[in-house]
């Protein structure tokens, strides 16, 4: 459009300045232009934690916040959670196509010949204390295997970088499978190239007794749903952490390192951890005006599982978990915290206090349920949000790597400190 522009007028001098608007942005380097005298830095734009700046072009994942809408390539998060399975998203993620069935062989035959890791790994793990928490153990051994992979540095070569992209998408199961063995004291299995992946992943965290245990078939599926729903969320906390540490070029094993330990806080990945110990800690469907009391007043109680940067009208991920719990609760049984989590869900959506910030029940407020149901310790959980988001980390990280308008990361910052003065002797320091 002719006047896709926008007009400025610096009041400070007066000057005017006629900015391009494209994908409903101007570009922030466009202001540099914007001075009072020549010797002025330019004007810069102030946006903590980037509540509204692009990053990045990408043309993975697209998300309308407001719509509810989640689409990996253009398919929507549904479809793709009710007829696809995590590998074969994982390869539409990586490649922008879904496969033909020759490529989804191909590629499910891959991964499975690099889910082995190097038996040193396993020493190394032997190093953590026995309480470690897994998501600790997960992002060290991660970022230890760039030193497995001395070729991995080569971030530009397309072939050594897809190497590296399948090596960690298949390990990473069986790296979190040997950290929560460690931290239940149970011999480590290895993979079975003859199971799936999400079947493989059970076998080596669950196993025990039997050569020829076998994970229920309606959990395998339920797991699998819940990988494709967490493989990517476009430029989500970990993901950016990814790309920023990504973009000095360091090679994708330490990248997304960078990206689990990122995930692993509360208020990202760990979400769904502390859903649960909020659930418990609120004991009975009839503390639950109580606990929305507390929440409502302020003291900090955050109502953990609600509430997204994106999404305000609802997190379509969370309706599709929803359905997936009375799948697994048939074979499990019912989390008795279902319950409260139920009701609380039901008192919190007609609260203005919550209808007024748009707080919804977001991927972590049920996912948490159903690990728990599946027989995983809580402190777990984060390790099988990061197996399935690896997939859109080491894409993010490709896209990054191949762009040409990327560059190394870095902001820019507001002093407010103390400029220039002189040294002061210790002795004459007040
Ligand atoms: N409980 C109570 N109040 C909340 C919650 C919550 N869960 N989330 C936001 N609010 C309130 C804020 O206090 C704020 O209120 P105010 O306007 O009166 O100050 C308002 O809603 C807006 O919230 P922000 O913090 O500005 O929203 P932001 O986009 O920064 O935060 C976040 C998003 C971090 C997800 C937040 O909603 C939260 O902490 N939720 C709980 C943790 C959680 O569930 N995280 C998982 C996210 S999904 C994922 O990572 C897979």
């Amino acid at each position: 459009m002719a006047n896709d522009t926008l007009s400025i007028t610096d009041n400070r001098t007066g000057k005017k300045y006629e900015l391009k608007i494209e994908n409903g942005c101007i570009r922030a380097m466009e202001l540099r232009a914007i001075k009072t005298d020549p010797e002025d830095f330019g004007l810069m734009t102030y946006d903590p934690a980037f509540l509204n700046t692009a990053n990045c072009k990408s043309a993975i994942t697209f998300i309308d916040g407001d719509k509810g809408i989640l689409e990996y390539r253009g398919y929507p998060i549904d479809q793709l959670a009710e007829k696809s399975s995590h590998l074969e998203t994982s390869y539409l993620l990586m490649n922008g196509e879904l496969p033909t069935k020759g490529e989804l062989d191909e590629y499910v035959n891959k991964i499975t010949h690099h889910t082995y890791v190097h038996e040193n790994i396993k020493s190394f793990m032997d190093g953590f204390r026995y309480d470690a928490h897994p998501m600790s153990m997960l992002g060290s051994t991660v970022a230890a295997l760039s030193s497995f992979y001395p070729e991995a540095k080569h971030v530009r070569n397309l072939e050594v970088r897809r190497a590296q992209m399948v090596r960690i998408i298949a390990k990473m199961p069986t790296l979190a499978a040997f950290s929560y063995r460690h931290s239940q004291g149970l011999p480590y299995i290895y993979p079975n190239n003859d199971l799936g992946y999400t079947e493989n992943f059970l076998t080596m965290v669950k196993s025990i007794g039997k050569p020829n245990w076998r994970a229920h078939p309606a959990l395998v599926k339920a797991l699998d749903i819940l990988f494709i729903l967490h493989a990517d969320h476009e430029q989500n906390c970990s993901t950016t952490a990814t790309r920023v540490a990504g973009s000095s070029e360091v090679d994708p094993y330490s990248a997304v390192a960078a990206g689990i330990t990122a995930l692993y806080g509360p208020l990202h990945g760990g979400a769904n951890e502390a859903v649960l110990r909020m659930l418990r800690e609120i004991g009975d469907t009839k503390n639950v005006p109580e606990f929305v009391k507390r929440v409502k007043g302020g003291d900090g109680t955050k109502l953990m599982g609600f509430g997204h940067r994106v999404y305000k009208n609802y997190d379509p991920r969370a309706k599709v978990i929803k359905r997936a719990c009375d799948e697994v609760f048939e074979v499990t049984g019912k989390n008795p915290l279902l319950d409260i989590a139920v009701e609380l869900e039901r008192v919190a959506l007609q609260d203005d206090y919550f209808v007024q910030r748009k707080l919804y029940p977001n991927v972590d407020f049920y996912s948490g349920l159903i690990y728990e149901a599946m027989g995983f310790p809580v402190d777990f959980f984060t390790c099988l949000f990061a197996i399935p988001r690896t997939v859109g980390w080491v894409t993010q990280y490709e896209e990054m790597i191949t762009d040409s308008e990327q560059k190394i990361a870095r902001p820019r910052q507001i002093f407010t400190g103390t400029r220039k003065r002189d040294y002061v002797a210790i002795e004459k320091r007040a």
